[in-house]
């Protein structure tokens, strides 16, 4: 089975485990409609690609992890666009969960979705140590003091470091996909770290990027939300050209931290590609 399979597969299985009769049918459709249809399942291939080039010795751990890392980026998503947050109406081209099932079951549907998670990890046949260096990455990438949930909590602070609020609303989950790839295969996850720390500020550099520039129809979600909500962004900052030198910078040291390994090619061309799907359609030319 290629990867794409393998990471919709073990989602397919994990939500299976919830929507069973007994379980609010609202409850348990409103979380297969959080992950599925697919975005990008950019987190999960990154833990795929990272456990390959380590050696993956132990599939089904690798499989759970990357369900688990994705699930916590659904649920994250989720309670984003709730109204207390970021109040968006659409999310991956569709109404957000909030505007199809209503703001209480989309509370829920994002609680659910995290409990789910490590549940998926809890399941799966490994190694004791494998299981606790699998729990305590992802915990620590969406909990505090620096994970999702302290990146989001930033907003309620009157003032904001862009660093610290990018790397854990969002750099925090792209390290756990490193290290949790290696985590799966048995592998030292310290050394990968760094590498999900480049790629995770890129793709938030990405993020605002497409925020200011690209259109509604391009990537399926409310654009112009930063200026809008007032939030920090790479734009503000930089600038458009900034921000596209900055992502550049970023792709590339990226690269460069993976530690020596055999089979570092699927990561490698994965950075590369992303770096050029993230850029919105009409910044591409001066990117190039
Ligand atoms: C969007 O993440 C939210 C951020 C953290 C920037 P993605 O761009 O990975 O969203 P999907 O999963 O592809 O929809
Ligand atoms: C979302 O950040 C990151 C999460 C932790 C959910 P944003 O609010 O910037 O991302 P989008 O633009 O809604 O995807
Ligand atoms: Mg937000
Ligand atoms: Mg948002």
């Amino acid at each position: 089975m290629d990867v794409t399979n393998r990471i919709e597969q073990a989602l397919t299985d994990a939500i299976g485990l919830a929507a069973v009769t007994g379980c609010p049918p609202r409850l348990a459709e409103a979380m297969r409609y959080a992950v599925f249809p697919r975005g990008a399942r950019v987190r999960p291939r990154l833990c795929h690609s990272v456990a390959a080039a380590c050696g993956e010795d132990n599939p089904a751990a690798t499989a759970a992890a990357g369900a688990a890392l994705e699930l916590m980026h659904c649920a994250s998503l989720v309670h984003d666009d709730l109204p207390c947050f970021d109040g968006a109406a659409t999310r991956r081209g569709r109404p957000s969960v909030h505007k199809a099932f209503g703001e209480p079951l989309a509370v829920l549907t994002g609680d659910a979705l995290i409990v789910l998670a490590f549940q998926t990890i809890a399941r799966v046949n490994c190694a004791p140590d494998r299981l606790a260096a699998l729990t305590m990455t992802i915990g620590q990438a969406v909990g505090v003091p620096f994970g999702i949930v302290a990146g989001q909590a930033w907003e309620c602070e009157s003032e904001i470091n862009l660093a610290h609020y990018h790397r854990s609303k969002t750099g925090a989950l792209f390290v756990a996909a490193t290290a949790a790839g290696a985590a799966s295969a048995g592998a030292d996850p310290e050394p990968w770290r760094m590498v999900g720390e480049k790629i995770g500020e890129a793709y938030q550099v990405a993020d605002d990027l497409r925020d200011a520039a690209a259109d509604e129809d391009e990537i399926g979600k409310p654009v112009g939300q930063d200026v809008a909500n007032g939030r920090p962004s790479a734009v503000t900052e930089l600038g458009i050209d900034g921000a596209i030198f900055r992502l550049q910078g970023l792709v590339r040291g990226a690269i460069e931290a993976m530690p020596p390994c055999e089979n570092g090619h699927e990561l490698r061309s994965l950075i590369m590609s992303e770096a050029k799907r993230l850029v919105p359609a009409k910044l591409a030319q001066s990117a190039a």
